[in-house]
């Protein structure tokens, strides 16, 4: 059984050595660019860490990985465009350092060779793992439309917020998590186990991107800290501070969402910490994390080999700020 640090190093080494085809540069040159900025790589490390629970970690669990991991960075090029951002893993995004039409096509082609390396996997497998592949998409991308939709709406209720981070960020964790068990024929179960863990860990992780988009420190964020209070993003600290601020507080903060002023950030955050919002936010995280690990502890197989997801998950939600 590898721990997570080793399949994250193996999974590394491997990825690393990917790269696109020369030319057109134009064309391929933002992709080898963003791949080379990294990132955390969790839900590759996911995909192979569930398959090394159930027998030996093969050959079509890389690929399956790599595939994931290449959808992830095909998603976060075209997110930083429709959310605007400048910054990722601390470096300039793809639309902003190669414009927003090279950083759409170049997020396609990134996708299709996904799709590539998919097709490579063992004939009695593709099936399953396709679906499942195409379905978290189809997810993803209506995630993806639903937090758009929301920056334009006054209220957005806490189970609506849900479903959009779910949608948006949790599925394709949890189907990183049964893709890798499909792989080494898990039972129907244990897939529906992991892919709950998956699902509620995503959630945690969505919380608290969005909790360090407001309080993260700028040096370690890698994004641009302010960026969802700049784009009236619907997170559970606006959720809740719309529903909570009270007073001038509450009058304030409805103003502050029709301007764009350049103190906007400082004085959303102002009203976040009066409010409690912060607190409430890391509460929120700590619930979603206390459901993963019951999903995980679900799981039939030997506590000792779920180690590495629990250092994973550790990792990936952080119990201090
Ligand atoms: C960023 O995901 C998008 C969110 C779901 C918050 P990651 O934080 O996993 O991004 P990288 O790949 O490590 O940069
Ligand atoms: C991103 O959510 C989810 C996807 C890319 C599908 P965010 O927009 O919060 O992610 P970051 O903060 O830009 O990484
Ligand atoms: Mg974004
Ligand atoms: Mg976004
Ligand atoms: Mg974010």
């Amino acid at each position: 059984m590898n721990s997570f640090s080793a399949l994250m190093k193996e999974f590394g080494d491997r990825f690393n050595t990917f790269r696109f085809p020369a030319s057109p540069a134009s064309l391929y040159q933002p992709n080898d660019y963003f791949l080379s900025l990294g990132g955390k790589r969790i839900r590759p490390v996911l995909c192979l860490l569930s398959n090394q629970m159930f027998g030996t970690l093969s050959e079509d669990a890389y690929n399956t990985a790599a595939a994931i991991e290449l959808f992830h960075n095909f998603s976060l090029i075209h997110d930083d465009i429709m959310d605007k951002a400048d910054l990722r893993r601390g470096k300039e995004t793809v639309h902003k350092k190669y414009g927003a039409n090279t950083a759409i096509l170049s997020g396609d082609v990134m996708l299709i060779r996904a799709y590539e390396l998919l097709a490579t996997i063992n004939p009695d497998k593709l099936p399953a793992i396709l679906s499942l592949f195409n379905q978290t998409a189809k997810e993803v991308c209506e995630g993806q439309q639903l937090d758009m939709d929301f920056e334009s709406r006054t209220t957005v209720a806490l189970d609506e917020y849900l479903q959009m981070i779910g949608l948006k960020t949790s599925v394709l964790i949890a189907a990183s998590l049964e893709m890798g068990a499909i792989l080494n024929n898990a039972s129907e179960e244990d897939r529906q186990h992991l892919y709950n863990f998956g699902l509620n860990l995503g959630i945690a992780f969505q919380i608290q991107d969005d909790y360090l988009d407001a309080f993260g420190d700028p040096a370690k964020f890698g994004k641009t800290v302010g960026g969802d209070i700049k784009q009236n993003k619907k997170t559970f600290l606006l959720i809740y501070a719309l529903e909570h601020a009270i007073g001038d507080d509450k009058i304030k903060l409805q103003e502050l969402l029709n301007t764009d002023n350049e103190d906007k950030v400082a004085s959303v955050l102002a009203i976040y910490k009066s409010c409690k919002a912060d607190l409430w936010t890391k509460e929120l995280i700590e619930k979603y994390r206390t459901y993963a690990m019951e999903s995980l502890a679900a799981v039939k197989i030997k506590e000792e080999d779920k180690s590495p997801l629990h250092e994973l998950a550790a990792y990936l939600i952080q119990r201090e700020y």
